[in-house]
């Protein structure tokens, strides 16, 4: 794992859309898994930036997104895929129907779930998976207690979560308590994870999630079991790592890193 410390939440962020940037531009037809919440909203600004003044082309992209509540359709704009439509795909040259969020109305959700594994599999697995980390240190939906192995699948979401996510929907307990999401074994599955963090209210989670011990009461912990693991973070979401120096000495020294600084 690599901890990336950017001095502000946007050079955080800028940083974060130059690495997802480089690996559409190494390999245009590259499998991207996406994440959705707040966070990534500014990142996918960026990249539809990218898009339209640097010519950043997605055309043979293809994407595979963690998660979507249970029970909302697509064209409800408080789905994980209305999302996704209108802060990136609309806005990037992605072929829609290479975009792919689980579907939370599936008449047969775990049949769902089933088929969005075997789905990433036949186009050859994720290449770089993008990560959000919610306040009780989940990636994807994946709640205290999910198996590090799990695959896709459903799940009930703690009383955390809704607290966090419910003010994003005009009436807040409409939200669902439940949804679909990829599994840690699923995540642990792509090539690269890029994990973004920021703020402050992160901090205590981020520490633990980074250098606690690997365990299913954090999820994010289960990423320091993934051979190429990539966590960018603001100082305010760093505030409470110990191992500052050596996260900043290796970003500035490391040749990997020198066109990013
Ligand atoms: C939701 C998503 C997560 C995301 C998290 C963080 O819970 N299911 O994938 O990481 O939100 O959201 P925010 O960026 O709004 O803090």
């Amino acid at each position: 794992m690599e901890v990336i410390i950017q001095p502000t939440r946007e050079k955080a962020i800028e940083l974060s859309a130059r690495i997802i940037a480089k690996q559409v531009r190494n390999k245009p037809d590259s499998v991207l898994g996406l994440a959705t919440g707040r966070t990534m909203e500014p990142l996918y600004d960026i990249l539809a930036d990218m898009h339209k003044n640097e010519g950043l082309d997605f055309s043979l992209c293809r994407s595979f997104n963690l998660d979507e509540y249970v029970g909302i359709p697509g064209d409800n704009k408080y789905s994980y895929r209305w999302y996704m439509n209108h802060w990136l795909f609309s806005r990037i040259n992605i072929d829609i129907r290479n975009t792919h969020v689980p579907n939370g109305v599936a008449k047969d959700l775990g049949a769902e779930c089933a088929a969005y594994d075997a789905l990433i599999a036949r186009l050859g697995g994720i290449d770089m998976q993008l990560l959000g980390l919610g306040e009780i240190g989940h990636i994807g939906f994946n709640e205290p207690l999910s198996s590090l192995r799990s695959r896709t699948r459903e799940k009930a979401l703690t009383p955390h979560t809704f607290a966090q996510n419910s003010p994003l929907f005009d009436k807040p307990e409409d939200m669902p308590k439940r949804a679909l999401t990829m599994g840690i074994g699923t995540i642990l599955e792509s090539r690269q994870c890029l994990m973004v963090v920021t703020g402050e209210k992160k901090a205590d989670i981020l520490a633990r999630s980074v250098e606690g011990p690997v365990t299913s009461m954090v999820s994010a912990s289960a990423l320091q079991l993934h051979p190429s693991a990539i966590v960018v973070v603001d100082e305010g979401a760093a505030s409470k790592l110990t191992h500052t120096d050596y996260y900043r000495w290796i970003f500035e020294n490391e040749p990997e890193w020198q066109e990013f600084r």
